[in-house]
């Protein structure tokens, strides 16, 4: 996932992935650029939608990283 690549590779993101991928914090929210949004494989299950629905600053093409593959 987006959030193995972050802790894989040391990088620094402050509170980055706080739940560590089991869908209770958003903290891995981020916003993909459209055709990024539109070239992953899977949509947001509906779980993913719930947790988005508390991100800060969410858009139309949000995601939380650690549902993203
Ligand atoms: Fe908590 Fe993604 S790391 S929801």
């Amino acid at each position: 996932t987006l959030l193995d690549v972050v802790v894989n590779n040391d990088l620094n993101i402050e509170g980055y992935g706080a739940c560590e991928g089991t869908l209770t914090c958003s903290t891995c929210h981020v916003i993909l650029k459209q055709d990024v949004y539109d070239s992953l494989p899977e949509q947001p299950s509906d779980e993913e939608r719930d947790m988005l629905d508390l991100a800060y600053g969410l858009t139309d093409t949000s995601r939380l990283g650690c549902q993203i593959t």
